[in-house]
């Protein structure tokens, strides 16, 4: 498979969970599209684009057991959350609970929500190590602010790599009469995906990171019963039209290219194809080994036990100057890897985040813990 990867073969990529990685037969599908609504535009636009949209999004639906009415696509996990965000009333004093482990625009995201309407931004602190998922549990419900409105985190975090028991959150935020608005940015092609099960009332999530579908590719999911207050971003034909249902309202956006939309039944099937459930769990290996041997290097202790993993892992590194030391890893090394950190604060320990893809192999990893032994 390493073959089908257009990455730049110079360059050890352990970053696959930044912007995900397509592999070439998908990639020619997306072009594939593309040139078909050059051909024939209007036929394209004006004439298939429903039925087109609507293959793409019932394939997607079957994949992540949703019902496809429930689906819209949208460029990105951002934008998911968004739409969200801006549609919800919230009102001064309501408050919107997330953990300090949240991603930096998402956080803005709600940050200007909450600056727009009066409410209130409550950080729960996610504790370091994870043990056991009841720790995330018990620490976003100790103490929750009693006009807490909605519960805004992350399926998969970004800084710390780490999965969220989200099921369990959403189910117990239910009973209380709390909105779950679920950031799955990472989730896709990583983990094994039942939004029936999970039960969030929003849930976004990203094609082009671990699904491999072209970069302008994610979705978002929101249960029926909030389908009329969910406002479009952007209004055009399909307001009102024939009804206003959250598909109508959202799906035709004005012209644009969703060739990247079209190409992730593609991901989908090549992922299928290609024994995917195998690949996680070497992927995964990979990962678990990887950050037991930076542990060991640094001597420092592991931030959550391995089962909180997925394809991405985190190791904490020792004192160091975050953007010199990326900077020799890739100068030096050229190895592309995230540093990352807790919060927006910018404080705090610096981690290393390493992401194992199909197109991994041990050298990359072997390479990695070299330069890390030279730099520390
Ligand atoms: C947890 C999380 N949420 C949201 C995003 C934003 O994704 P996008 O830029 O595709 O909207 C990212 C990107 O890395 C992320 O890690």
């Amino acid at each position: 498979m390493q073959s089908d990867w257009l990455l730049n073969p110079d360059i050890t990529f352990l970053n696959h969970g930044s912007f995900g990685a397509c592999p070439r037969p998908v990639f020619e599908t997306y072009q594939r599209w593309q040139l078909e609504l050059e051909r024939q535009p209007v036929e394209f636009m004006g004439r298939r684009y429903h039925d087109l949209m609507n293959a793409a999004r019932q394939k997607l639906a079957n994949y992540i057991n949703a019902a496809a009415d429930d689906l819209i696509f949208v460029p990105n996990a951002t934008v998911g959350i968004n739409l969200v965000a801006r549609s919800l009333k919230l009102q001064a004093g309501d408050v919107i609970v997330m953990t300090d482990h949240e991603y930096g625009a998402i956080h803005k995201t709600w940050e200007f929500i909450a600056n727009k309407t009066g409410a209130e931004l409550c950080i729960k602190t996610v504790p370091l190590p994870l043990t056991d998922p009841q720790q995330v549990v018990d620490a976003l419900f100790a103490e929750l602010p009693e006009r807490t409105a909605v519960i805004a985190i992350s399926h998969l975090t970004s800084p710390t790599a780490v999965i969220l028991p989200i099921a369990d959150i959403c189910q117990r935020a239910r009973q209380q009469g709390i909105l779950t608005v679920i950031d799955g940015a990472h989730a896709p092609g990583q983990l094994p995906l039942d939004l029936a099960k999970i039960g969030a009332d929003f849930y976004t999530g990203n094609c082009h990171k671990w699904l491999c579908a072209p970069k302008g590719s994610g979705f978002l999911h929101a249960r029926s019963e909030h389908h009329a207050m969910l406002d479009p971003l952007v209004i055009s034909w399909g307001w009102g039209w024939p009804d206003n249902t959250f598909v109508n309202a959202n799906q035709w956006q004005g012209t644009r290219d969703v060739a990247a939309y079209l190409s992730v039944p593609a991901a989908i099937e090549y992922q299928q194809a290609h024994d995917w459930p195998v690949v996680r769990a070497r992927c995964h290996k990979m990962a678990i080994e990887t950050m037991g041997r930076i542990n060991q290097l640094t001597g420092l202790p592991a931030i959550a036990t391995d089962d909180f993993f997925a394809q991405m892992s985190l190791a904490a590194l020792p004192p160091i100057d975050k953007e010199a030391f990326r900077a020799r890893l890739y100068d030096d090394y050229h190895i592309e890897v995230p540093i990352t950190q807790l919060g927006q604060t910018h404080e705090g320990p610096h981690y290393v985040r390493v992401s194992f893809q199909a197109y991994n192999t041990q050298a990359d990893a072997d390479h990695l813990l070299a330069a890390l032994a030279d730099l520390l």
